[in-house]
């Protein structure tokens, strides 16, 4: 039976709007190769994932060497030694006080840990998230998740979720005429949503430091700072979402080191292990002592493989400089494309820091989106051999999220791709 035909019959498919014809083989850096032997290149990473490369060999290598010691360890009573290295490299890399670590699968897993924990430490069970934000597919995830569509025949969800406006300067909800004016008044507006949409029980507020899913959000400068002096002058703790964002993919090694502030909690996974299944969430030992015996479990966090090929993972962050190449990368695309934007109507705006990029497409100028185009750059460009996601809240976002690895000629090609098409469906 052909790939297809399988999922047809004995996968669940039906959440999928449809399947391009890509049977994925193998993946080496940023090119992917089809079971008929075409080759992509990739802009996309598996939604984000490899940001090292696909199959970096040192990070393949550190798995299969823990392979033939150890797959799988009790995560209960016994001491993994993989899980304890890699704590210390996340101790060592992420910011401030942030120095103990709870090792899950998913991002998903990370953040229902995170505010169980936020809860536990603060006693409050109220929580305050972004509209147009997403943070994952369980119940609590979809609960502080700002988006409609993807919370659609889901409900009804977990009671105590507020949701303040996201600090989006192309879509200002406040019209804002600076970037600055935008980041104030969003903040302004957490503060009165804590004031009079809570009981003024707020454990936490949760925010993506770059809104991934929700259209490549960039928030204003002055924004977290404004922000996290509000939650601190309330005892509320913020946790940051760098499941998208971290792992150099921003130009930095977490997404929230652009914006000076010290989240209290943050959680992480996609980009944690070049494509292993891991997630953390990582806090202060103040907080993560309000943990008691019997309070949180997962029975395949923290796997030896995946934190051997965490480890790894890290290493060739660091050695390769892959942070800078994303920004180096990051600007050279962004610099080609407002090029193309000058005598092109369809790009509204072209966001983002490091390779986290959004191009938003829109009809006219009252930004209607062009979500029908995106889709159709999207396939145009699979045509030409280039992979490239669309999203956003009004799915009219192409993202570009290749991994960091890319070469000048990878990301050259990405550039004449783009243009090509983007062009194209302009003019139809
Ligand atoms: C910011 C953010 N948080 C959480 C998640 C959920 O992660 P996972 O799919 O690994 O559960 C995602 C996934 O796209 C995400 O982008």
């Amino acid at each position: 039976m052909k790939t297809a035909e399988l999922y047809d019959k004995y996968m669940i498919t039906g959440m999928v709007a449809g399947f391009v014809p890509l049977e994925v083989e193998d993946a080496t850096g940023s090119i992917l190769t089809g079971t008929d032997g075409k080759q992509f290149l990739d802009c996309f990473s598996g939604i984000s994932v490899c940001n090292a490369g696909h199959g970096h060999p040192e990070v393949v290598a550190a798995a299969k060497e823990q392979i033939d010691k150890l797959v799988h360890c009790c995560t209960y009573v016994y001491y993994n030694p993989r899980a304890g290295e890699f704590a210390k490299v996340l101790a060592d890399a992420t910011p401030g006080k942030l120095q103990q670590s709870f090792f899950g699968n998913s991002g998903a897993e990370a953040i229902e840990g995170a505010l169980r924990l936020a809860k536990q430490h603060t006693g409050r069970n109220e929580v305050i998230a972004l509209t147009q934000s997403f943070h994952g597919r369980t119940y609590a995830t979809l609960s502080i998740t700002g988006n409609s569509g993807r919370k659609i025949n889901g409900g009804p969800y977990m009671p105590g979720v507020s949701f303040a406006p996201a600090p989006h300067f192309y879509r200002c909800p406040f019209n804002s005429a600076t970037e600055e004016e935008c980041g104030e008044r969003s903040a302004m507006a957490l503060r009165d949503v804590i004031k009079y949409h809570t009981s003024n029980n707020v454990a936490a507020f949760i925010a993506e430091p770059i809104m991934g899913e929700g259209g490549i959000i960039v928030p204003p400068p002055n924004y977290f700072k404004l922000v996290k002096e509000i939650l601190d002058d309330l005892g509320i703790l913020f946790i940051a979402d760098e499941v998208q964002s971290g792992f150099g993919r921003t130009g930095k090694l977490f997404g929230i080191e652009h914006y000076d502030v010290e989240p209290d909690i943050m959680t992480m996974a996609k980009g944690i292990a070049d494509g292993f299944p891991l997630s953390s969430f990582t806090t202060t030992p103040e907080i993560a002592s309000a943990f008691k015996p019997g309070d949180h479990l997962s029975t395949f966090g923290g796997s030896p493989v995946s934190c051997a090929a965490a480890i790894a993972n890290m290493n060739v962050m660091q050695k390769e400089n892959l942070p800078q190449r994303a920004e180096q990368s990051g600007n050279t695309i962004m610099t080609a494309m407002r090029k193309v934007q000058e005598d092109c109507a369809l790009i509204g705006d072209i966001r983002g820091k490091g390779l986290m990029i959004g191009i938003e497409l829109i009809k006219d100028a009252d930004k209607t989106p062009a979500a029908a185009e995106a889709k159709a750059v999207r396939t145009r460009c699979f045509e030409k051999g280039l992979l490239v996601g669309v999203g956003g809240a009004l799915a009219n976002v192409v993202r570009v999220q290749p991994p960091l690895t890319m070469t000048d000629d990878e990301v050259g090609k990405a550039i004449d791709i783009l243009t090509q098409v983007i062009t194209e469906v302009n003019a139809a």
